[in-house]
């Protein structure tokens, strides 16, 4: 096997990948434009799905995959591939032990990056958070998508400069909306080659199926800690909205604890936490306070509609509850 080869990845499908109705009707559309041959480019909010989407689409390729994330530092030759080569050897004696001899020598080998990778050998590329590398470095990617040719520097081992791009090869873009911090603009004329999806925070079932999937909590339960971030996200208070992240890190933080949500001093200290962190970039005071108050508001009202629980010390106890909830639920609704 190839020694570059090391970088692919393979096509399989995610675990507790959830698919609702929103989820499969962007796949289904993203994966029509790609059967047509463009790129296809979602953006959005962190948090909004588009790496795990961009991966779940790629498994469906069917075509191995290589990744690569956006770097400020990066340049199309770490995209494309460059000359390395320089080796080290050491020579150990092994008669007489205080024998080393190191030799050190320069080969220039050209080595092909991720991209040439995928482009000869018709992989599928997720380039994940591209306006995070400098527009320059990502200008080799017009002639590719394009033309479906890739312009070589010189010197790549007398290889022809110009790779003709595989005909399997696709490209699945994703990147944060402008204003985020660390994001360049991304050229119109990159962006004007593929097609881009613009996603939104995820619609409700989607958020409570990611939530009980990813922590294994009962509905009941990840509906409280959903309802409570999307409260929290409506609010307007945040710097930065909470994500699906913060129903995520919340449950899952249940779940080891074998806790379930209750009004105690515990839980609301844990929302805080989790969303205090998730919703202030530099930690200001104020903005903390802020939404504290608000989690704390948004607990005691979730938890005022239902009959709830206290600590469950064991996993046996907290099937218990679950029960406890659904027949509440169940009568609620
Ligand atoms: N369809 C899904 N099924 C299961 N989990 C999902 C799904 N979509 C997203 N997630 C989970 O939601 C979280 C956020 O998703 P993801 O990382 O894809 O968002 P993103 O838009 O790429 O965010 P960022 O811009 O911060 O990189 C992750 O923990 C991911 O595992
Ligand atoms: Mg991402």
């Amino acid at each position: 096997m190839i020694e570059e080869m090391t970088t692919v990845l393979e096509p399989s499908p995610l675990s507790d990948f959830v698919e609702t109705k929103y989820i499969k009707d962007v796949a289904n559309r993203a994966l029509s434009y790609i059967k047509a041959g463009f790129p296809v480019h979602f953006r959005g909010v962190s948090g909004s799905g588009k790496t795990t989407l961009a991966m779940h689409i790629a498994s469906k390729i069917k075509r191995p995959v290589v990744m690569i994330h956006g770097d400020e530092e990066f340049t199309t030759s770490d995209l494309v591939g460059g000359e390395h080569g320089y080796r080290f050897r050491k020579v150990v004696d092994r008669f007489i032990s205080r024998v080393l001899k190191t030799e050190e020598d320069m080969v220039k080998r050209w080595v092909d990056n991720r991209l040439t990778i995928a482009c000869k050998y018709g992989f599928t590329l997720i380039y994940d958070e591209f306006t995070r590398s400098r527009p320059e470095a990502n200008n080799i990617l017009l002639s590719i998508l394009q033309e479906k040719m890739m312009d070589l520097p010189v010197g790549r081992g007398g290889e022809d400069p110009y790779l003709k791009v595989d005909p399997d090869f696709t490209a699945i873009f994703t990147s944060n909306p402008e204003e985020y911090a660390g994001v360049h603009r991304s050229q119109d004329a990159l962006r004007d080659r593929m097609i881009t999806m613009d996603l939104d925070y995820f619609d409700y079932d989607t958020e409570l199926a990611i939530t009980m999937a990813k922590s294994k909590l009962s509905k009941s339960q990840a509906e409280i800690i959903v309802n409570i971030v999307r409260g929290l996200r409506e609010s307007g208070k945040c710097e930065f909205a909470p994500t699906v992240r913060g129903c995520i890190m919340i449950a899952k933080t249940l779940k080891v604890e074998h806790i379930t949500p209750s009004k105690s001093h515990g839980f609301t200290q844990m929302c805080q936490d989790i969303l205090a962190s998730e919703t202030s970039r530099v930690g200001s005071k104020t903005n903390q306070a802020r939404v504290k108050e608000v989690v704390k508001g948004l607990v005691a009202k979730e938890l005022g509609k239902r009959k709830t629980l206290d600590v469950e010390p064991s996993a046996k106890k907290e099937t218990e509850a679950e029960k406890e909830l659904s027949v509440v639920g169940a009568v609620e609704s």
